[in-house]
C-alpha cells in the first residue's frame, strides 16, 4: 500500500541536518510568508526538464550540471552569475560537439544555499559554535552571533534566487547565449601554449559553424542558435524552505517544488526512512540522489522503488561520487543491479565530493588530476557494463579562483591562498572547468564510437 503524502508529511519522520533555530515561532512566520510568495519556476518547465532527462536516460543526450558548492550573499553579483553561466555554456558547446547530441544544462544556481555538515558544531581555539550551514541558515564568521540560525535568511535567499533566476532567463533567451559568441570565447581559451592540445577540437567546431553558415544556418536565420534552455537545481536540504515553495500545479495537478526545476538528495540525508526521501518522493520535479561508496545495491534499488515507483524515465538521476580510487571498485555492482532490475535512471558523475583533501598549506582542495581520473573511471565502468554514462555534476565558478590544484594553468598548493573564495567546497575555476569539458569530450567520443578509452594521462 502506498502511504499518503503531503508537502508536510516529512515532519513526522527523523530529519537529519536540521539547524537549531532559537525561535521556532519566528521561523514559522517566515515559512508562512514564503508560502504566499510567487513560485520561482513553473511546473511545465520542470516537466520539460524531465523530458530532456528522459532523453539522457535513453542515451540520446548528455547532462551537464554545475555551479557553486554554496551560493553566498557576499558573492551575489551580476558578473558572478554571468561568468558561471558563460563557463557552463562554453563547456556545453564542447560536449555537444564531441557527443553529437544535445547537452541538458542545469545550474547549481539560484537556490544552492543550504549545506550539510559532517559535525553540528565546530571548535576553534577552545571555543565551540554551531557549524556554518550555508547563508540560508547562518553566517560563516566564527562568532556566536553569526553562527546563530536566523529565519530572516530564508527570505534573503529567496530574493537572491529570484533575481539570479531572472538574470539567467534573460541571458538564456535574450541573445547572450549565441552559439557563435560562445565559440569565440572558447577560441580565446585555446590560444595559450598550455591549452594548445585542445586547439584541434576547437578548430573542428569552427569548421562546422562555417559550414552551417555557408548553408544559411546562422543566428539570424535560426533562433535556436542564439537561445538556449537553462535549468536550475539545488540540494533539497532545508525542508521547511522546500515545503513552503511546494505548490499544486493548477494546470495538470500534482505537487511541484517551485524553488528550482530539479532537486537532489545529498549523500548525508538519503536514508530510506528519513524525512528527505519522504519529501522528495511526493514532488513531481525531476530529482537527483547522490550515491557514495557506502551505498549497496539492495538499498539503492529500494531507494529507486520509493523515488521512482512508476519507473518514469527522466524522473531520477543517480549522481555517483565515489572518489577516484573507489569508482572502479564500487560503481559496477550498483550499475549492474539497476540494469538487471530494468530501472530507468540517468547516471551522472560527481567527481568532486569523493576527491577532497587537505593541502600542505592547510586548504581544503581537490587535485584536478583526481577529478579527471574519477570521470575517466566512471566512463570506463559504464563502457564495461554496457550502460550509458549520461552526465557530469561539478562544483565550478566562472571566476578565476584558486581552489582546486592542477589543470593546464597548474594552480599550485602555494597559490591556493591567492583567490580562495568558496563558502564551502573548492570549485573548479573557469579554465579548469572548460579544460575538463575538453577532456570529457574525448571520453564521450569514445563512448559514442564504442572505442576503448584513452589511458589516463
Ligand atoms: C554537495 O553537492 O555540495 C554535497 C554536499 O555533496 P554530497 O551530498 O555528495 O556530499
Ligand atoms: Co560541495
Amino acid at each position: 500500500m502506498v502511504k499518503s503524502w503531503s508537502p508536510e508529511s516529512w515532519r513526522h519522520l527523523p530529519v537529519r541536518q536540521v539547524p537549531d533555530y532559537p525561535d521556532p515561532a519566528a521561523l514559522a512566520v517566515v515559512e508562512g510568508k514564503l508560502r504566499s510568495y510567487p513560485p520561482l519556476v513553473f511546473a511545465g518547465e520542470a516537466r520539460n526538464l524531465k523530458k530532456a532527462l528522459a532523453e539522457v536516460a535513453a542515451g540520446k543526450a548528455f547532462l551537464l550540471q554545475g555551479g557553486d558548492c554554496a551560493e553566498s550573499f557576499a558573492e551575489f553579483h551580476p558578473n558572478n552569475i554571468r561568468d558561471t553561466f558563460r563557463a557552463i555554456l562554453q563547456m556545453a558547446v564542447v560536449l555537444t560537439f564531441a557527443a553529437s547530441c544535445p547537452v541538458v544544462k542545469v545550474g547549481r544556481m539560484a537556490g544552492q544555499f543550504a549545506k550539510p555538515r559532517s559535525a553540528p558544531t565546530e571548535e576553534l581555539g577552545g571555543v565551540t559554535l554551531p557549524s556554518y550551514r550555508g547563508d540560508i541558515v547562518n553566517g560563516m564568521d566564527f562568532t556566536a552571533e553569526s553562527r546563530q540560525p536566523d529565519p530572516a535568511r530564508l527570505l534573503q535567499a529567496y530574493g537572491q534566487a529570484a533575481a539570479t533566476l531572472n538574470l539567467l532567463r534573460a541571458f538564456a533567451q535574450g541573445g547572450y547565449a549565441d552559439l557563435h559568441e560562445v565559440h569565440r570565447w572558447n577560441m580565446g581559451f585555446v590560444t595559450s601554449p598550455q591549452t594548445e592540445r585542445y586547439r584541434d577540437l576547437a578548430a573542428r567546431i569552427e569548421e562546422s559553424l562555417n559550414f552551417m553558415a555557408a548553408c544559411g544556418i546562422t543566428s539570424e536565420t535560426t533562433p535556436s542558435l542564439r537561445q538556449t534552455d537553462f535549468y536550475t537545481s539545488h540540494e533539497a536540504l532545508l525542508l521547511g524552505y522546500e515545503q513552503a515553495m511546494t505548490r499544486e500545479d493548477s494546470t495538470q495537478g500534482g505537487w511541484y517544488d517551485t524553488s528550482a526545476h530539479m532537486l537532489w538528495m545529498g549523500e548525508r540525508t538519503r536514508d530510506l526512512d528519513g524525512a528527505h526521501i519522504e519529501f522528495l518522493r511526493g514532488i513531481r520535479n525531476p530529482i537527483g540522489c547522490k550515491v557514495g561508496p557506502g551505498a549497496n545495491p539492495a538499498d539503492l534499488i529500494r531507494l529507486i522503488d520509493v523515488l521512482n515507483p512508476d519507473n518514469e524515465a527522466g524522473r531520477l538521476t543517480l549522481i555517483s561520487r565515489m572518489g577516484h580510487d573507489q569508482v572502479e571498485a564500487k560503481l559496477p555492482a550498483l550499475v549492474r543491479a539497476v540494469t538487471r532490475e530494468g530501472r530507468k535512471v540517468v547516471w551522472s558523475c560527481d567527481p568532486m565530493h569523493g576527491n577532497t583533501i587537505k593541502s600542505g598549506t592547510g586548504f581544503k582542495t581537490r587535485p584536478f588530476d583526481r577529478i579527471l581520473a574519477e570521470v575517466r573511471g566512471f566512463f570506463a565502468v559504464h563502457q564495461a557494463e554496457g550502460s550509458y554514462a549520461g552526465g557530469i555534476h561539478i562544483e565550478m565558478t566562472g571566476q578565476n579562483v584558486t581552489e582546486c590544484i592542477g589543470g593546464a594553468m597548474d594552480v599550485s598548493d602555494a597559490q591556493l591562498a591567492d583567490r580562495y573564495h568558496t563558502h564551502c567546497d573548492p570549485r573548479l575555476n573557469a579554465s579548469q572547468a572548460l579544460e575538463l569539458a575538453f577532456l570529457v569530450a574525448e571520453g564521450l567520443k569514445a563512448e559514442r564510437l564504442g572505442q576503448p578509452l584513452a589511458a589516463a594521462s
